[in-house]
């Protein structure tokens, strides 16, 4: 019989078409994400277990699929929703999607930069509610990217294709905080390398691409907001992890910095009675960093794709080694 496979969401039909060649699909078609109950029942006796970020694959989960499980591919880059030791320990294989979403996250990253500095929500919600009155000096001013300096923190792919898009808007400097040298990248980029504290101190614009790990966890909280400048944009497209939530929400009414576009946040979705949403200096997107047409189609088939590879005994595209 051929190997089963279970999706924890309907994906496009170009993977599913690729998956249902070579193997039994079953997929939870509800309209949310897989309620924790319904994962449990169906990874039982699975060969390969596709899945969302919005899915925590952790020791219950494997040890109800039990032996026959080979393979975890994720539609995401990020996989602080897996338990990776527990997984490896297990000899079960991960795949990935990074690589294809880059670009779609740098562009989103650089929108969200711009929605946030120059207002763009806050203005358009102007025009429509009829505090437009008139051209005005002053009126929805907010700060540029020229003569800037753009800080980059987490100098990975998705890092240096946020730097490569801001160049042509004529920063003076462009920084980043990367744990080990991207020498030649950061030189073809024209971008230096500091230390964490200068990152905060020095830059007009932060815009955040670290994974989540450990070590990044709240890496920004209260002191490294205490220490940004007051005219300070920050983007988070990562994960809402990486940010002390409370320390920046304190950030942002106290306008410690000038305002934040955060495109993931704690917990996700944002209840609505979040504070976060009160503020007029905070644009908050619903994690849509990957979510171009294109992009999207190509992270199922990758992870459809890897699934097929492991069957085959063939290495996988994109596995995760860490
Ligand atoms: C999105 O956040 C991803 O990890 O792909
Ligand atoms: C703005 O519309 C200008 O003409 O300066």
């Amino acid at each position: 019989s051929k190997p089963s496979v279970y999706i924890t969401r309907e994906v496009n039909k170009e993977a599913l078409d690729l998956l249902n060649t070579q193997c039994d699909v079953t997929f939870w078609t509800g309209p949310g994400p897989v309620p924790r109950s319904e994962l449990l029942k169906n990874i039982e006796n699975k060969h390969a277990l596709f899945c969302m970020l919005t899915d925590r694959i952790d020791s219950a989960i494997l040890d109800r699929a039990g032996n026959n499980l080979k393979i975890i591919a994720t539609m995401s880059v990020g996989y602080d929703h897996l338990d990776v030791p527990e997984i490896k320990k297990r000899n079960i294989k991960i795949a990935y999607t990074p690589g294809v979403l880059t670009d779609a996250t740098a562009e989103l990253a650089v929108a969200l930069l711009l929605a946030t500095s120059r207002r763009l929500l806050e203005a358009n919600e102007e025009a429509r509610t009829g505090g437009w009155q008139a051209w005005s000096p002053f009126w929805m001013c907010g700060p540029g990217l020229k003569g800037s300096t753009v800080g980059i923190a987490g100098f990975g792919r998705i890092g240096q294709e946020i730097a490569k898009r801001l160049k042509p808007f004529n920063p003076e400097r462009i920084i980043y905080y990367n744990r080990s040298e991207r020498k030649k990248e950061a030189e073809e980029i024209g971008a230096e390398r500091v230390n964490f504290d200068d990152l905060l101190t020095q830059s007009d614009f932060i815009s955040v691409s670290l994974s989540l790990t450990p070590e990044t966890k709240e890496m920004f909280n209260e002191a490294a907001f205490s220490k940004m400048k007051t005219n300070a944009v920050f983007v988070n497209t990562s994960r809402g992890g990486v940010v002390d939530q409370q320390a920046l929400i304190k950030a942002l009414q106290q306008k410690k910095i000038w305002g934040a576009g955060l495109d993931v946040m704690t917990p996700e979705p944002l209840p609505l009675d979040n504070p976060l949403f009160k503020l007029k200096n905070c644009v908050i997107l619903p994690h849509i960093g990957s979510a171009a047409v294109e992009t999207r189609k190509e992270m199922g088939l990758i992870c459809a794709k890897n699934i097929v590879a492991a069957f085959k005994g063939d290495p996988l595209l994109t596995e995760l080694k860490t």
